[in-house]
């Protein structure tokens, strides 16, 4: 049996093929552009997705044995805006997670209405990123693209439908919309209705690992695989990116360093945190799971490489920070590229580098920025242990975790153990096991998870770094309160 898992990032489709043993035959990716039409915007072409997806889907399947394909699943960014007409095209282009232009949207719901009465129906709280406060916007500002929404899509649930026909979402994905009733894994009524909304116009849900239907015949015949190929809902890419680190038992921990990075608890039960500091949303696994998000994690290091200091050789970049640097850099950086989300919500936030004297190198502030990175992470970290939860030991996934320097650095930062399982490919992994469950192979997500994920290696934290980075991280504390009016300034003086 081959499956396929479907990555669908900020930057590009990852797609990988693997068999029911977890064997991975193949990976393939295509990129496609971001738009940033204004400062804090962030949109994509949908259509860019699905034409990416079936080009990669070529190669992927090239010199495979086609006949024994049996499931395709996706792994999706969050929280995307995609409205179809009712002829089901695009509406226009799709506002994405990173966008921040919704904070009058988000006080209306916060404050209006009220951050407790909003957690009451969807256990967490507006944040500029979320959907439900992005139709608000539309609703407001494109009152014609309001009026011709016959439904509403996440990014994934657009190449799930392009590839069956079938409008559908899941319950993880569901949960970073605002519009889900988290515990009972519903539609809001109340959230519907103060988005102006009708329930029609919601694709309907499913758990991650469910099938929703069948490719389309023509989707079928034009990549040369049974027409019976099962498509499976998949989920939001953290908590599919969580079942690809195994990340599924009560209490466990992963930390990703993907474009953002996140620290994901995964919990059997639901609960939510009284300040809604952390996001409570449904996991890929059937159950729920606690999450704490920085917007510009490897999305942080990959700015500075690319656009900055213009080079692609990261490892020659990290090659002189030893270990013996770790813990005592004086350069501090804030990785507010994209305005933040936990614990400060705040899309107004800027990129700060702090600290600079004359014999300050490039090295020094190469190491800042995957500090600052593991600076933002403990903050959730530590709101999740503020709540009684024993995190010692997480698992890492997403592209900055192929680094041993930054894995050592989030190991001293975050005080744990950091382990690595026995693959990379996080979220298009987690989406073939989806897959897999759905196509039978599996009766459950944790039993897939235990078969097929193993730790290979562990970095340990070091005593006296830890220590050390304790004093640093109360510092790194200090500067956004600091800066915080100042950022109001700035972005009100932007162009
Ligand atoms: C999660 C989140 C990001 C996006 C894009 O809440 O906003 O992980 O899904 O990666």
């Amino acid at each position: 049996m081959l499956l396929i898992g479907v990555d669908l990032g900020t930057s590009s489709v990852k797609l990988l093929l693997m068999d029911e043993t977890g064997d991975i035959k193949k990976i393939v990716s295509r990129e496609y552009p971001l738009s940033l039409p204004k400062p804090g915007w962030s949109e994509q072409n949908p259509e860019d997705w699905f034409a990416q997806t079936m080009d990669g889907l070529g190669e992927l399947l090239d010199g495979a044995d086609r006949s024994a394909v049996a499931g395709i699943s996706f792994s999706g960014q969050m929280h995307g805006l995609v409205l179809l007409d009712e002829n089901d095209n695009v509406i226009r282009p799709a506002i994405l997670w990173n966008d921040g232009r919704t904070q009058e949207e988000c006080d209306y719901l916060n404050k209006t209405i009220g951050r407790e009465v909003i957690s009451s129906y969807t256990a967490n709280m507006a944040l500029t990123g979320f959907t439900a406060p992005k139709i608000l916007w539309v609703r407001k500002h494109e009152p014609e693209n309001f009026a011709k929404i016959c439904k509403i899509m996440l990014p994934k649930d657009y190449l799930a439908y392009m590839l069956s026909g079938v409008h559908c979402t899941d319950v993880s994905d569901a949960s970073g919309m605002l519009l889900l009733d988290v515990k009972n894994r519903t539609w809001s009524k109340e959230m519907i209705e103060l988005c102006g909304i009708r329930e029609d116009q919601l694709a309907k849900l499913h758990e991650s690992f469910e099938p929703v239907g069948t490719l389309k015949p023509e989707i079928a015949e034009k990549l040369g695989v049974p027409a019976t190929v099962k498509v499976v809902a998949g989920g939001g890419d953290q908590a599919v990116g969580a079942v690809g680190t195994g990340t599924v038992a009560e209490g466990m921990c992963s930390v990703t360093l993907g474009t953002s990075g996140t620290v994901f608890i995964a919990t059997d039960n639901f609960a939510v945190d009284a300040d809604n500091a952390l996001h409570m949303f449904a996991h890929a696994s059937g159950r729920y799971h606690f999450m704490g998000c920085t917007l510009a994690a490897a999305a942080s290091n990959k700015w500075w490489m690319d656009e900055i200091i213009r080079t692609k050789d990261y490892p020659a970049e990290q090659k002189g920070i030893t270990k013996d640097k770790l813990g005592h850099n004086n350069v501090y950086y804030l990785p507010y590229l994209m305005g933040e989300r936990t614990p400060i919500n705040n899309p107004n936030a800027r990129g700060v580098f702090a600290g600079m004297v004359m014999d300050s190198t490039r090295e020094d502030m190469t190491q800042a920025v995957l500090e600052g990175v593991a600076f933002s992470l403990r903050d959730s970290l530590e709101i999740a242990r503020g709540f009684g939860v024993d995190i010692s030991r997480v698992r890492i996934g997403g592209g900055g975790s192929k680094s041993p320097l930054w894995c050592q650095i989030i190991a001293d930062v975050l005080n744990v153990k950091v382990d690595k399982i026995n693959t990379a490919e996080g979220g298009a992994f987690g989406a073939a096991i989806l897959a897999a469950v759905g196509c039978g192979a599996f009766a459950t997500v944790p039993e897939a998870c235990e078969k097929l994920i193993k730790v290979v290696e562990t970095t340990e934290q070091d005593a006296e770094t830890v220590e050390a980075y304790n004093r640093k991280y109360e510092i790194y504390h200090t500067l956004y309160p600091a800066m915080k009016e100042m950022f109001n300034k700035m972005v009100a003086a932007e162009g």
